[in-house]
């Protein structure tokens, strides 16, 4: 699938499933990671662990429990967003996550892509959450365009480096 973005860049998004080089990925994540303050629970994916983490993933999607989009600028990883099942009891409730690179904020994109993984939810997702930390307005704007309800807030439960607390906002999709 194609979409082009409010600066006239042509993007291309496609499932991790047709992505067979897991550093175009792993290393967008890990950029993503040092320069955001606001991912709630994405880590960084330690050097040599690449391959595996792109093995499970693609084991997770097969069995419905992921769904997993990226989106590429002249085969760069610029974008990506997951909606990710729970385990156990809680395996009907998936949880989705958004990040884009810095130099492409702003131009529709995060939008865009969580639009999409939103549409290509699986049966077992019966239900679509997220977090979010309360100092980051442009994510609830996407979210709140999309359906999402504020269901929780944990008061300080995020700490950034400087000492001072956000909110986590816990969402989930009604419409
Ligand atoms: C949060 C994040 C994903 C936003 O991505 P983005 O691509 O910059 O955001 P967008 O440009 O798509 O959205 C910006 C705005 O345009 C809106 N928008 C864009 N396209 C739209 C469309 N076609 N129709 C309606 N609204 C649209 C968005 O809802 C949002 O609202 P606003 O217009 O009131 O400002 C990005 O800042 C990011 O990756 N941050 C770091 C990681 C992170 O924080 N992830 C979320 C953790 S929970």
């Amino acid at each position: 699938m194609e979409l082009e973005l409010k600066n006239g860049d042509k993007i291309e998004i496609k499932s991790l499933m047709d992505i067979s080089n897991a550093n175009l990925v792993t290393g967008f994540i890990n950029e993503v990671h040092a320069e955001s303050k606001h991912l709630v629970k994405v880590r960084p994916i330690k050097a040599g662990n690449e391959q595996e983490w792109l093995k499970d993933k693609k084991n997770e999607i097969s069995k419905g429990a992921t769904v997993y989009l990226v989106a590429l600028n002249k085969n760069r990883v610029i974008g990506s967003t997951s909606l990710i099942c729970f385990k156990g009891r809680m395996a009907h409730v998936a949880e989705l996550e958004v990040m884009i690179r810095k130099e492409y904020h702003n131009n529709g994109l995060g939008y865009s892509l969580v639009k999409e993984v939103l549409k290509r939810r699986t049966p077992q997702m019966e239900r679509v959450m997220l977090y979010y930390f309360s100092g980051n307005k442009i994510a609830r704007r996407i979210y709140n365009h999309l359906g999402f309800k504020e269901v929780a807030k944990m008061k300080g439960w995020f700490k950034a480096d400087n000492g001072t607390y956000e909110d986590m906002i816990n969402m989930e999709l009604i419409s």
